[in-house]
């Protein structure tokens, strides 16, 4: 027998290929985020991780490689299904070592999240977790979460480090990310968030937390290449603007690329930050029309964390369509935590984004994949589905791909591929 050297999806129902009709390589804004490029009876052909061929299902048949090697291609008829690229999330926080229950039951009783962290419970509830786990269970959380993800269609997961909060912690974190990624067929991108809260023994004395994490965590994790990114939040009771510009100036020293929480509680001027290029503003649950008008004309995309706002039970969401019409890239990403989004599901976060913020079902699409993609600096790879591009490919039970975002609290996708391998769905159930 031979051995099946490419593989062939064909009959698709609905191929999303996410192509860009203008040809423009940025995130994609205002009209340009509804165009799915869908092309109907499609099929996509994909040899050693990569996407070789893609076109209607007679084009490929026709194609020259596929009738010389039709012995060697094994072909899978996807009659019923809508094939997407796979779902690029941009923003998670995966190395936690137990769910933060107390906090969720306060909420319940009333308590807002704020009122939670003064009181002791909040992201410094989740040191202790991680200070005490070992780097091998760490790592055995991270990679269920990254399984967990690509059982819903997810194929590159960027992943903080940020429950350690000291300079082992931290490091542990991002190795365990590491070891995680590497038993994982997905891509996964790291960042160091060391500057996610300060810790309870620097309380008194926070610039020396940032200092540790200016020249101790940022110098070590460059040198060893344990992130690519450095990502601060900066809010009341986390990090002050000035001590976030400190941290993102460091991690540009030292040539890492950075991204920033903000305007999740309180409102920040951006124009302070811009200098150092990040590539995403994540929360942005306020935008001030000034950077509004700054943010049109930036590469820097805003990333919308809507499912945190629905874990918080809150009644506000990001303004998505004020962000849109005023030519913003936005971006959807689950904010995987276990404070305020603990879910792997992008198919969810789409379902909000659509009931919430109002986005249609191709805007969530795209802000999902394509954006997402953008919001990493990784579009070259990720995001469409085109030749020469990475195989991530979401396989969702559907005939039309508005049901992506239509189901929730249920999981239609039925098959992931991740650079051109396909996800055992067994690996994603819990031991
Ligand atoms: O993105 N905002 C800061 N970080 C997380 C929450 C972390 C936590 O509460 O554990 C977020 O929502
Ligand atoms: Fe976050």
């Amino acid at each position: 027998m031979v051995r099946a050297s490419a593989i062939l999806l064909r009959n698709i129902r609905q191929l999303l290929t996410l192509r860009s009709a203008s040809g423009r390589s940025g995130a994609r804004r205002g009209r340009e985020l509804s165009e799915l490029g869908i092309v109907e009876d499609g099929a996509v052909l994909v040899q050693a991780g990569k996407i070789v061929a893609v076109g209607t299902t007679r084009e490929l048949l026709r194609h020259a490689w596929v009738k010389e090697n039709s012995k060697r291609i094994q072909e899978i008829v996807c009659r019923d299904k809508v094939v997407l690229p796979g779902f690029v999330d941009s923003h998670t926080h995966p190395v936690f070592a137990v769910p933060r229950l107390i906090d969720f039951e306060k909420r319940t009783a009333g308590a807002s999240y704020e009122e939670i962290a003064e009181a002791g419970g909040g992201i410094r509830a989740s040191i202790r977790g991680v200070r005490e786990a070992s780097r091998k269970a760490l790592t055995t959380a991270v990679l269920r979460a990254f399984n967990e993800m690509a059982a819903q269609g997810t194929t590159t997961i960027e992943a903080k480090s940020g429950y350690g909060l000291d300079f082992a912690s931290e490091m542990k974190s991002l190795e365990a990310i590491r070891d995680a990624a590497n038993a994982f067929p997905g891509t996964v991108v790291a960042t160091l968030l060391g500057a996610h809260t300060v810790p309870p023994e620097h309380k008194a004395g926070p610039d020396e937390y940032v200092r540790i994490v200016c020249e101790e965590m940022i110098p070590k994790v460059a040198r060893k290449k344990l992130a690519d990114y450095v990502d601060v939040f900066c809010e009341r009771g986390a990090f002050t603007p000035e001590q976030s510009e400190r941290i993102l100036r460091t991690a540009r020293e030292h040539g890492l690329a950075v991204r920033a929480h903000v305007n999740q509680l309180t409102e920040v001027a951006l124009e302070r930050f811009e200098e150092f290029g990040p590539a995403s503003y994540d929360h942005m649950d306020m935008v001030s029309a000034a950077d509004l008008a700054r943010l049109a004309k930036s590469a820097t995309v805003a990333t919308l964390l809507p499912a945190a706002n629905y874990f918080l039970g809150l009644s506000h969401f990001p303004p998505a369509r004020k962000m849109i019409d005023a030519g913003v890239g936005i971006a959807l990403a689950t904010d995987y935590n276990p404070g305020t989004a603990p879910t792997v599901s992008m198919p969810f976060v789409l379902s909000v984004a659509c009931t919430h913020m109002k986005l249609s079902p191709a805007e969530a699409i795209v802000a999902g994949t394509f954006n997402g993609a953008c919001a990493l600096r990784m579009q070259d790879l990720k995001g469409s589905i085109e030749a020469g591009k990475d195989a991530d490919l979401a396989i969702f039970d559907a005939e039309d791909f508005r049901e992506i975002a239509y189901w929730f609290a249920m999981n239609r996708c039925s098959a992931t591929m991740l650079n051109g391998h396909f996800l055992t769905t067994d690996k994603a159930k819990r031991p």
